[in-house]
């Protein structure tokens, strides 16, 4: 699918699909233009109820007067558009495109008080993404229909406006290879294979990867992730992928990825119900291979270190027990109490290291961490934790910005009280039912030192579970939006 902007009269545009919003209670401009080429046909139609200005709502008209798009979909924009919408309604007049080889939307006509430049490079991401499928390995599989092009109307004609279209659609390249790698299953998805497209990445797009296998990893002392890995056949990696955008010497962003091709908690087994979404539980790698990908690709002016720690964890015979000890890379020596928190004790390893080897300017994590997030906030909106108000802040507009929210929850002191071990510095656990989100996040902060740090739970948002299955590509625009800020700066 190919992007690009289209000048001009919209009576003219000889498109496949032309998308044109209406207000509940008004008309955009290019719906007042078919309006008066048909003889009044919009407003007329309005007045019946076949189109309607509620929020989402479609109709579409074949041949219709005075157009000479093949094909009219007006979509309902409520009363006044919404930029929280732009995304529902956007992909709801697509989807009723998708016949129309070229599809042209008119979405900066649709919200008045934001930034055009803004507007367009949300609606080339939520473009680029909407006719994504998930792959699959059915063997007599129904041919898939997509536009061949997707244009943004701009009358007058702006750069600006072109350049934030086409870098929405990067960014929409980047959260959609994010999602091939969280839908992939685990028995292809593995952290050998996931090392070896890091590589292939690297190549594709410039970037510096190192691959470190258990051997390696051992000589690092990574204890606490070996540790996770042992219940397994497949031998854990350690991807460092590199991209040298900022000057020379300036140090990097790191981003920092939970990895696990699957969990099914280890010896600490989890129910059966559900278990094979823990496919998913390697989201947060996911999710930094599409944001240092997409950073190189848009050519951002920073220097990134991306640290991705792949294993599975699984109950073989040589996994860690319930009351094993480990010893973390950083020297800290933590007590297993449940096997199934083990996203903690990856992340612990890369955060020190990456502190160590790198001495980053701050460092962001993503992972899908604890169950307890999403009874939390749910499915929308991602858990924010950091122990730096300027990192917070960043990320919480990072989210507005692009529509991939975050919300705040507490470190507390308390949270780090409640590892106290008997046996070791850590336990991998509270001593508490409560907050298990904010508790998990208190034991990276034990491993993060000064460095400005943020930590994304995206238990809730990096997958949708039911009849959409499929991951979601979360949080690769935030990430984004974090990173081009500092770009500017
Ligand atoms: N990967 C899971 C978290 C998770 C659970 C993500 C459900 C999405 C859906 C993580 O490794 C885990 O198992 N966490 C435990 C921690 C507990 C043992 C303290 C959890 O949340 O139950
Ligand atoms: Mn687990
Ligand atoms: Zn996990």
């Amino acid at each position: 699918m190919k992007a690009s902007i289209v000048k001009g009269d919209v009576l003219d545009l000889a498109c496949g699909a032309l998308i044109v919003g209406v207000f509940k209670d008004s008309l955009t401009p290019s719906a007042q233009a078919l309006d008066k080429a048909s003889g009044g046909l919009v407003s007329k139609w309005m007045e019946s109820g076949d189109i309607h200005g509620c929020v989402g709502k479609c109709a579409e008209f074949f041949g219709f007067p005075g157009a000479k798009a093949e094909r009219v979909i007006f979509v309902g924009l409520g009363k006044k558009g919404k930029a929280r919408e732009l995304p529902r309604i956007l992909k709801l007049g697509l989807e009723k495109a998708y016949l129309g080889k070229e599809v042209v939307i008119t979405c900066l006509e649709w919200l008045p008080d934001e930034i055009p430049e803004w507007i367009a490079q949300t609606a080339g991401r939520i473009a680029c993404n909407v006719f994504d499928r998930p792959r699959n390995y059915k063997t007599k599989d129904i041919d898939w229909k997509k536009p061949k092009k997707i244009e943004l109307f701009v009358p007058d004609g702006n750069e600006d406006i072109e350049t934030a279209f086409l870098e929405g659609f990067t960014v929409g390249e980047g959260v959609r290879r994010t999602k091939e790698y969280g839908d992939m299953p685990a028995n292809i998805c593995t952290p050998k294979f996931m090392a070896q497209e890091c590589m292939q990445l690297g190549e594709e797009f410039g970037l510096d990867v190192s691959v470190y296998d258990e051997k390696a990893l051992e000589k690092l002392g990574m204890g606490c992730l070996l540790g996770v890995a042992r219940g397994s056949h497949q031998p854990a990696r350690m991807v460092i992928m590199e991209y040298h955008g900022g000057k020379k010497g300036e140090a990097p962003v790191a981003l920092i990825g939970k990895g696990l091709t699957f969990d099914s908690g280890g010896i600490s087994l989890k129910p059966g119900k559900g278990m094979d979404e823990m496919k998913y539980d390697m989201c947060g790698a996911a999710s930094m291979i599409g944001a240092i990908t997409t950073a190189a690709e848009l050519k951002l002016k920073v220097n990134i270190v991306a640290a991705l720690g792949f294993t599975e964890n699984m109950p073989g015979s040589a996994a860690t027990k319930p009351g094993d000890i480990l010893k973390s890379y950083s020297g800290k020596t933590v007590e297993i109490l449940n096997t199934d928190a083990e996203g903690r004790l990856v992340l612990c390893d890369l955060l020190s290291f990456v502190k160590d080897k790198f001495k980053p300017k701050c460092m962001v994590d993503a992972a899908t961490l604890t169950g307890a997030c999403i009874i939390a906030l749910g499915n929308d909106i991602s858990g924010l934790f950091a122990n730096d108000e300027e990192m917070a802040v960043s990320m919480l507009m990072a989210g507005d910005a692009s529509l991939d929210p975050c919300w705040r929850l507490p470190l507390d002191i308390s949270f780090t009280k409640s590892l106290r071990s008997n046996f070791a510095d850590l336990a991998n656990i509270s001593d508490g039912r409560g907050a298990g989100s904010s508790t998990a996040a208190a034991f990276l902060e034990e491993f993060v030192g000064d460095t400005p740090w943020a930590h994304l739970d995206i238990a809730g948002t990096a997958w949708k579970s039911g009849k959409e299955k499929g991951a979601t590509g979360r949080p690769v625009p935030l990430l984004i939006s974090f990173l081009k800020d500092l770009d500017i700066e």
